[in-house]
């Protein structure tokens, strides 16, 4: 190392403002630290398989497997020692239908798992998606209707379902339900029902600014809903709009939602930050699928710093105004946040 000394080389800019004086030292720079992310704002997405099946690792998500109920309530409980707070769980059923019945089966992965976790894992909030596309034939959020010669799901009778299947959950023990299907009026509806049958206190975490995106792809493998034809267009948002978005929150708030969410996260950070503006519930951020493959699959090339680049998406989130982040590094954020 060489150093250059003061006479060697003269400078001096007269500059009383210099900020570089607050980034000299690894304490100084603690001292300024304007956000943090912490393990406390962290929520691990498990995905729940039948029983006949094995468990299988996402071949696209490293770390990330297809669990039986078992070793999802093992994982569960190894994140809550971590001291993560909350999991969020998604089933992949025996058997898939046109209305996605296996969703509202008592005995579905998703009911069991919940009823394990809260059994065996005190201290662990349990958040279950709700959604049809794990559990149609079709792989669509909701049912289909054909109407001149266009086929697309149906908003009201969708609904309907959601609110089966969402008390399925709050039935099972779910501490809340996340409605991840971008149908109209759903969380109203969601609300007065759990409100009907005496769950008021299971609360409601919309997906209200949920884009059509090309970043859930791995997802769908881990949870087997890929459309079998066409997309999700016409009820998941354009990612081209960020005032819809400001429109989507607001009437999820009024609708009785207990937390909103944007995602994906990342190609959506503007979108997190107005929602910060205006949502006075708090705003939870996806860091979905392709954000995670994309992480692993540089760092496993040797391209990028995975665990650098993993604080530094992290932090960025928080810093856009998440108040929590749904996502797949929770279980390393935590397990070397737990090591130093
Ligand atoms: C729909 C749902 C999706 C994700 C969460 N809930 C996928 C989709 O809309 O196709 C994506 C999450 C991710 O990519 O990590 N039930």
């Amino acid at each position: 190392m060489t150093v250059i000394s003061k006479s060697e080389l003269r400078a001096g800019l007269t500059m009383s403002r210099r900020p570089r004086r607050l980034r000299r030292t690894a304490e100084v720079r603690r001292m300024v630290r304007e956000n943090t992310v912490s393990v406390d704002d962290l929520i691990l997405p498990l995905f729940v398989v039948d029983e006949s099946r094995e468990r299988r690792e996402i071949g696209s998500m490293p770390g990330v497997s297809q669990n039986r109920v078992r070793e999802a309530v093992e994982e569960a409980a190894a994140a809550s020692a971590l001291g993560i707070p909350a999991v969020l769980l998604f089933g992949i059923p025996a058997k898939k239908d046109a209305t996605g019945s296996g969703s509202w089966d008592p005995e579905g992965p998703v009911q069991q798992a919940i009823r394990s976790m809260k059994a065996e894992v005190p201290g662990l909030a349990v958040i279950a998606d709700v959604c049809l596309c794990e559990y149609t034939d079709h792989g669509h959020c909701g049912v289909l209707r054909e109407e001149g010669g266009v086929v697309d799901v149906v908003n009201d009778e969708t609904v309907e379902l959601l609110v089966r299947q969402s008390l399925s959950y709050a039935e099972a023990g779910a501490d809340f339900v996340a409605p991840s299907d971008m149908m109209d009026g759903r969380i109203g509806r969601i609300r007065e029902a759990l409100d009907a049958e005496g769950f008021s206190s299971v609360g409601v975490i919309a997906y209200s600014a949920k884009f059509a995106s090309g970043f859930y792809g791995p997802f769908r493998e881990a949870a087997e809903s890929a459309p079998k034809f066409g997309d999700r267009r016409s009820y998941q948002m354009d990612p081209a709009n960020g005032r819809e978005a400001i429109r989507e929150i607001l009437l999820d708030i009024e609708e009785g939602a207990d937390m909103v969410m944007v995602k994906p996260a990342l190609s959506y950070l503007d979108v997190i930050r107005d929602a910060k503006e205006i949502s006075d519930v708090p705003v939870v951020a996806y860091n979905v699928s392709g954000e995670y493959a994309m992480v692993k699959a540089a760092a496993a090339r040797g391209w990028i710093d995975g665990e650098r680049v993993m604080d530094e998406i992290l932090m960025s989130i928080k810093r856009a105004g998440a108040d929590l982040i749904i996502t797949y590094h929770a279980m390393e954020f935590a397990r070397l946040r737990n090591q130093s």
